[in-house]
């Protein structure tokens, strides 16, 4: 040892902190010039899940740059992927330039929704599970640039994940080069939460997946990366920013009511165990708000298969009711995010963050009998589902994960208040304008009014129970008159509909400003 060596100086415990291979060491730059190793046209993977894990430094110099040459007369648009929605430095500012051209899978940015509203953004909004095996198979592109944030590299090169995992693997994988952003914000006490499982394949090599239980472990904390791909490190120190939920309101209080009574009825008639089958909870602030609720409810000790960590989570462990959560990703509010990272190493032995491909399979959330819960847009007296566009175009997020769930999940609720902007719009219609999830796999839908359980109820029997039980008084008889005059028709009367009638609320909606007529 040499003991005239003087102290590190800041530079150099930052670099060894985080940074232990040497050879990546040696490609730590900053984001201006990783950011121009990005060409026009390229597709960029990029790591990021419902607002965690994303890159923060460089898609803002990239931000920067396009808006530089499109000032001089150059176009410059990428092809963004992700895990799904990500935060405002990365979604927000490459929208805001013009500069995505193509995005997928999913997208909860206010600017970017405008674009992509607009046409001016293609989007390719995909189940979360399907993204990876698309990647593999090559239908959806190739891949040039991974950009991904970690919590750290490690002295062979393997990488410590940050707070979401989503498709980094596989941008890992597929992208020809690689720029890798450390990010000392993240907890290093995450280290060792990950499971990343590297035996997924594609037909006719697919075998199962050896996951039995929510707490399994099948693969290694680290993700894998070729460090001759690695063209860039750059250190970051900065926050995850996701949005407050909002604080649960009555109609909230009332939905997670009537989905605690439902859950306590299946137990009860045992179709249930006490501690219910592994939970997994859709985005929302509903969603938030009937996880918040269940701390209150008898059900213990419960596990969460699911894609999202959420607030209500944390409720739930801090209580001692949830032994255990499986996910791809984090969502919470700031004030969230400070209690876990003050607690991480609690909290980090009852958490595994998985792959997406993992966290959202359908063979393990069919194994594993998840009870699926996430919120919905619109749902049509027999019980087709929209989740993506209001008024049948305009997106508001994507369908997620909710299709992955919804169609294996053991049992398949979901829930909405029964009417939106004021009652100016009802959440249950004679038919959707635009169906994601349809009848077969929609088991329970809930809104504040009630909660209509549909299984083993043919298209009549569930318009009467849907009508009655969740919609709201403004619109009830308008939907039982609807429904009587469709049933006296003799067309066909299995579904009975009136399709000159059917999307005539929406329509009112988009000439007079409310479903309500005059
Ligand atoms: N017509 C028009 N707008 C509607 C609407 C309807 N029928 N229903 C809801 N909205 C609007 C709300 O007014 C609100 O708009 P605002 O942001 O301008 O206020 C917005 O949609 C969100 O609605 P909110 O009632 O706050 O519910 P939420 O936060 O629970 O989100 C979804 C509901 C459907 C948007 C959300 O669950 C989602 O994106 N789902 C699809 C993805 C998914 O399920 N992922 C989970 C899989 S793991």
């Amino acid at each position: 040892m040499d003991g005239s060596r003087c102290a590190p100086t800041d530079r150099e415990f930052r670099v060894s902190d985080r940074i232990a291979s040497a050879t990546l060491r040696a490609r730590i730059t900053d984001a201006d010039t990783a950011a121009a190793l990005i060409q026009p046209g390229e597709t960029v993977g990029m790591s990021g899940f419902t607002g965690s894990g994303y890159p923060k430094a460089v898609p803002q110099a990239l931000a920067r740059r396009i808006a530089g040459e499109r000032a001089s007369g150059r176009p410059f648009r990428i092809n963004l992927w992700t895990g799904a929605s990500t935060g405002p430095e990365l979604d927000g500012a490459l929208a805001a330039v013009d500069g995505i051209a193509q995005r997928l899978p999913y997208s909860s940015d206010p600017v970017a929704r405008e674009k992509i509203n607009r046409g001016e953004i293609d989007y390719l909004d995909m189940h979360l599970s399907q993204v990876a095996p698309m990647a593999w198979e090559g239908v959806i592109g190739t891949l040039d640039t991974a950009v991904i944030e970690v919590s750290g590299i490690r002295a062979d090169g393997s990488l410590i994940p940050s707070s979401s995992v989503g498709n980094n693997k596989t941008w890992l994988d597929r992208a020809k080069r690689v720029i890798l952003e450390v990010n000392r914000w993240q907890n290093a006490a995450l280290e060792g939460a990950h499971d990343i499982y590297y035996g997924t394949r594609l037909p006719p090599q697919r075998v199962p997946i050896p996951l039995t239980r929510p707490d399994d472990r099948i693969g290694t904390p680290y993700l894998a990366c070729d460090p001759d791909k690695v063209v860039a490190v750059v250190e970051t120190d900065a926050p995850d920013r996701n949005l407050p939920f909002a604080a649960p309101d009555d109609k909230a209080l009332a939905i997670a009511g009537h989905i605690i009574e439902f859950l306590s009825h299946e137990v009860k008639r045992g179709r249930l165990p006490a501690s219910l089958l592994p939970i997994q909870s859709g985005v929302g602030n509903i969603a938030n708000a009937v996880l918040s609720g269940l701390v209150d409810a008898p059900f213990e000790p419960m596990t969460a298969f699911t894609e999202v960590i959420q607030d209500g989570m944390l409720d739930l462990l801090d209580a001692g009711k949830l032994r255990m959560a499986s996910a791809t990703a984090f969502s919470l509010s700031p004030a969230a995010a400070d209690r876990l990272n003050a607690n991480m190493a609690s909290y980090a032995s009852r958490m595994i963050l998985r792959p997406q491909e993992i966290s959202n399979h359908p063979e393990l959330v069919r194994r594993l009998g998840c009870i699926a819960m996430n919120g919905l847009i619109e749902a049509d007296i027999y019980g087709n589902v929209n989740s993506t566009l209001v008024m049948g175009s305009r997106i508001q997020n994507g369908i997620g994960g909710s299709g992955d769930f919804a169609r294996n999940g053991y049992v398949s609720i979901f829930m909405t208040p029964s009417t939106a902007k004021d009652g100016r719009i009802s959440a249950i219609v004679p038919q959707v304008s635009h169906v994601d999830h349809i009848m077969q796999d929609v088991q329970v839908i809930v809104t504040e009014q009630g909660l209509a359980d549909l299984r083993g109820l043919s298209p009549r029997q569930r318009a009467s129970v849907v009508i009655e039980r969740c919609a709201h008084p403004s619109y009830r008889p308008l939907l039982a008159d609807y429904a009587a005059r469709a049933k006296g028709g003799s067309y066909g009367l299995h579904a009975p509909s009136l399709p000159g009638e059917a999307l005539s609320w929406h329509q009112r909606f988009m000439e007079t400003g409310t479903m309500l007529p005059a």
